[in-house]
């Protein structure tokens, strides 16, 4: 037995017996292929990227997304499906929506028309309809510009099966490029009517298109260009409402930008403003970024969720575009964020959004161990960690495993780190053994953790700061060395 192995089994066991949990802490082993998380969600083989189209009905939630199923590297995209009664066991359905003469069916969204506003259906039996871009292949290798184009499809089986509008496309394209992504939401006017709203990414900037019928589309405004961050494309928006914690509504645009996130790459920006007259405005000209983690990008909110779960529902691409089509899953490629509840919250006078992870992975913990040692063994490679940080503003959090391989989790003089520099994998790409930095000017008291076989989000005080990523480990975190000031620490198993 090497030494280093030798030394790393028996503080094993000695971590192991040395917490207050009645039970010793066995290592249990994932049945699990490499990498495939246990809790986060994936296709089951094939390439994913965004996710899209995803509604709420009749208590199912329906996650779409960006897939190739032929490659797990990207390529003629078409709609993947899976459905879910919790946001955490997902049902994989049969692919929504392939490419066809038009073109690839790159991202999008998807609406329930209630009162069938688009004539697809009946208002006894209403249509769901989705909203994506064809992206021509032809066009583009023929170097068009008009080559993107957004199609509708409708679904009157609650979303099994999709027929696509045979007058495709509703919109076309004015001659630019990078013309995607359409998110449609549910729109009232000044006036009191309902209207249908798109934000669709135009190269550099936002454009907003009003419809009554998701048929016909009117251009209202723009927005963006010389505000926020432009070091790529700007791809994904979504346009919804919040609530300020006192009460004020507020609007707020997310656009993913890709490259030029503030980890390089990708990366998703958000304005928080007005939108009156179909114009959006914006209270400041400050960037702000959803996620200060390299690995949450082109993520959108749920449409179509009831009033009574009073929130905004959120889920995101765990990867990035500058090593996405290469870490080293063999089978498939990529997860999903865990999904997020988003809010509002003030910081010295400025607003920003938290992202607090959804009540319903607390389903997900298993056995519960309450920490009171600095040196712990961890129980799976699926695990919540809670912690209360006392004293001053700074602690760390060590993960290593039995290889010397080590993922540092920090707050250090304003700055919040997470360092994957030496957590396994990583030759795939230059830029990936890295540390994340981000400023966090205001205090951290809480924190939790959520650690999976191939990912780490930290969310800071219930997620007034996150940072999403991912890491390849050549074996699972088995034990967690905690700063002083760590208190009342809790880990939990997850299991789905
Ligand atoms: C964002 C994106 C979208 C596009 C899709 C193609 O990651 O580039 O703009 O619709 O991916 O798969």
């Amino acid at each position: 037995m090497r030494l280093k192995t030798f030394i790393y089994l028996f503080t094993m066991i000695y971590l192991g017996s040395a917490c207050n949990h009645s039970n010793e802490i066995v290592f249990k082993e994932s049945e699990n292929e490499k990498f495939r998380p246990e809790y986060h969600f994936t296709p089951q083989a094939g390439w994913m990227n965004d996710p899209n189209g995803m509604f709420y009905l009749d208590g199912e939630y329906h996650l779409f997304y960006q897939h190739y199923p032929d490659s797990t590297v990207w390529g003629p995209m078409h709609w993947g499906h899976a459905v879910s009664t919790d946001l955490i066991n997902w049902e994989h359905l049969p692919i929504a929506l392939e490419p066809d003469s038009l073109g690839y069916i790159f991202s999008g969204s998807a609406v329930v028309d209630l009162i069938n506003t688009s004539g697809l259906g009946t208002l006894d039996n209403p249509p769901i309809v989705a909203i994506f871009t064809y992206h021509d292949p032809k066009g583009e290798r023929e170097g068009k510009l008009d080559f993107q184009t957004q199609g509708i499809a409708y679904s009157l089986d609650k979303g099994r099966t999709w027929t696509k509008y045979d007058k495709n496309p509703v919109l076309k394209n004015p001659g630019i490029k990078d013309f995607r992504d359409p998110k449609v939401n549910i729109f009232i006017n000044e006036r009191g009517e309902e209207s249908w709203l798109m934000s669709l990414a135009v190269k550099d900037h936002i454009e907003f298109y009003s419809s009554f019928d998701m048929i016909n589309w009117t251009k209202l405004s723009e927005f963006g260009q010389g505000i926020g961050a432009h070091g790529g494309v700007w791809e994904c928006p979504d346009l919804i409402s919040l609530k300020t914690e006192k009460g004020e509504s507020k609007y707020v645009l997310f656009v993913s930008i890709n490259p030029g996130g503030p980890q390089k790459g990708s990366s998703t920006q958000y304005f928080i403003g007005d939108f009156k007259k179909g114009v959006f405005t914006p209270d400041d000209n400050m960037i702000r970024w959803l996620d200060y983690g390299p690995d949450n990008y082109a993520g959108v909110t749920w449409s179509n969720l009831p009033s009574s779960q009073n929130r905004t529902l959120f889920i995101g691409w765990m990867s990035n575009w500058l090593y996405g089509n290469q870490v080293p899953t063999e089978k498939w490629r990529s997860a999903m964020t865990i999904p997020r509840n988003l809010s509002l919250f003030d910081v010295d006078g400025t607003y920003l959004i938290k992202s607090s992870p959804i009540q319903e992975l607390e389903n997900t913990r298993r056995e519960t161990y309450s920490i009171n040692k600095k040196e712990i063994a961890l129980p799976s490679q699926a695990v919540e960690i809670q912690a209360y940080i006392s004293g001053e503003d700074s602690f760390t959090l060590s993960f290593r495993n039995e290889l010397g391989e080590e993922l540092i989790v920090s707050k250090e003089m304003g700055l919040l780190s997470v360092d994957r520099s030496n957590a396994g994998i990583s030759d795939f790409n230059r830029d990936f053994a890295t540390i994340h930095s981000a400023p966090m000017s205001w205090e951290a008291k809480e924190l939790q953790i959520f650690l999976d076989a191939h990912s780490i989000e930290v969310f800071v005080n219930d997620g007034e700061l996150v940072m999403t990523s991912i890491l390849f480990p050549n074996s699972p975190w088995k034990s967690l060395i905690l700063s002083e000031n760590l208190r009342n620490v809790k880990i939990y198993s997850l299991e789905k």
